[in-house]
């Protein structure tokens, strides 16, 4: 639903609310479901854009699903095609790890460049690369990638980058067949982990996936099974900063404190008093908050998707905080956003001094999805009402979002379509 959020600020963040599963755990793990004919049901899968969206594709390649409450069953018996097109592509970056998948099960595929959330270049060439240093011979036309598996994928891929998708793109080309490969540089986001635990329940041999260097034997046929992802933690994050950001008291249930590492140290070093068991974690906020510099890196630093929500909060900590983010050093579209809610902000060579102070309520707009969470934060934090266009982007990334903020003493609610929104 394209319809603007209205948030009334100024009113501390109070309660408890459950994390959602992580929508970047159930991605992989949904087109890993493709490597096998036997059939499977993930647990407890978040109502998201996203989900619907790779839904969609993975259908047309000849996956008949089911929804059972918030289990989702998945079972694709055959592939039928083996073209991921650009209008279900386009979308969603994520849907390019299909390759992978495809590559196993059938030797082919071809899947048209991806899209997805605009905050910079985000490039396929490391996934490209990979496929080809184990095996798979891959040419682009007219912005389709077609790939054919040329042997039995094997040899060492080394990162230039640790890249998440990456990494998950070679783990379900080799999960499949003869092969046997090595990932030296991988990501080591919980997510690869939670892939990496999924495929060994099929059958594959995974060693190391979330370190560094993960090793994957395939096998010649994969089963079924169930599987429960990890929670979000970029969601548990945005939640934490929220609570901080208004000064509040927000204890979250089905979170995971230690894929938070990074952002607990920032939040307890900013004066706000943390606790946490196993799987939750209480934020109690200071009313004099400490700023803080920080750099979003890949796992386990500072993860870049909570850096443009990190930021909202920050506008609103008194002194001077520099941002930077070095896996996207130019996802700075929450920027010009939060300055017409009276943040002050300046970017310069790629970092971004924040010197915060009070909010108040503004008309903006998200160009992302954590952009989308950046704005919900500060609005959350300012005085008075602020109107969030671009909803269809928390949509994507954030289940039930009205209901848990509502369920924090919130108050939201939705307006009519902004006329700009007419042209979208
Ligand atoms: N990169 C390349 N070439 C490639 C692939 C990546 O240069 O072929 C670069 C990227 O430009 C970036 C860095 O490598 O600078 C890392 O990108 P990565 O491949 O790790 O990102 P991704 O797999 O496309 C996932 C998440 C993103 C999250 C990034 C970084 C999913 C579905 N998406 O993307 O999540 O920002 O990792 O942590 O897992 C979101 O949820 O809002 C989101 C955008």
């Amino acid at each position: 639903m394209n319809v603007p959020l209205i948030i009334e600020g100024k009113q501390p963040l109070s309660g408890e609310i459950e994390v959602s599963p992580a929508k970047n755990a159930v991605l992989p793990v949904m087109v890993a479901s493709l490597l096998t004919k036997e059939p499977v049901t993930i647990e407890n899968v978040p109502r998201l854009r996203d989900i619907e969206v790779l839904l969609d594709l993975l259908a047309h390649l000849g996956t008949r699903y089911a929804w059972e409450g918030r289990s989702l069953h998945l079972h694709t018996p055959e592939i039928l095609r083996t073209d991921a097109p650009y209008e279900l592509v386009s979308k969603m970056r994520a849907s390019f790890i299909v390759l992978g998948a495809l590559l196993a099960r059938t030797g082919e595929g071809s899947v048209s460049m991806p899209g997805g959330c605009a905050f910079g270049p985000r490039p396929v060439d490391l996934h490209v690369k990979a496929l080809r240093k184990i095996g798979a011979e891959v040419n682009e036309e007219g912005g389709t990638f077609f790939a054919r598996r040329a042997r039995a994928f094997r040899g060492r891929v080394v990162f230039d980058i640790p890249t998440v998708g990456g990494t998950e793109q070679v783990m379900l080309a080799t999960a499949l067949g003869d092969g046997e490969v090595t990932i030296v540089n991988a990501a080591q986001e919980p997510e690869v982990e939670d892939l990496g635990r999924f495929l060994t329940m099929l059958g594959a041999t995974v060693v190391g996936a979330g370190t560094s260097q993960v090793y994957i034997r395939g096998a010649r046929a994969l089963g079924g099974g169930r599987h429960r992802v990890i929670p979000d933690r970029i969601e548990a994050g945005t939640y934490l900063l929220a609570a901080a950001a208004t000064r509040g008291r927000v204890t979250l249930q089905n979170a995971n404190p230690h894929h938070l590492d990074a952002l607990l140290d920032k939040l307890a070093e900013s004066g706000h008093r943390i606790l946490f068991g196993q799987d939750w974690i209480q934020l109690e906020a200071t009313a004099e908050p400490r700023p803080f510099n920080l750099e979003a890196r890949e796992y386990p630093g500072f993860p870049t998707d909570l850096q443009p929500v990190a930021t909202a909060y920050l506008a609103t900590v008194p002194g001077v905080s520099l941002v930077s983010d070095r896996v996207y050093p130019d996802r700075f579209t929450h920027v010009g956003e939060l300055a017409r809610m009276g943040a002050e902000l300046s970017l310069k060579d790629h970092v971004l001094a924040v010197r915060g102070h009070k909010l108040h309520g503004a008309e903006v707009r998200a160009f992302d999805i954590r952009a989308g969470g950046a704005l919900v934060v500060a609005a959350l934090a300012a005085e008075g009402e602020s109107v969030i266009a671009g909803t269809e982007h928390l949509e994507r990334g954030y289940e039930a979002l009205e209901a848990k903020l509502r369920a924090l003493g919130a108050r939201t609610r939705r307006a009519e379509p902004l006329v700009q929104d007419a042209a979208d």
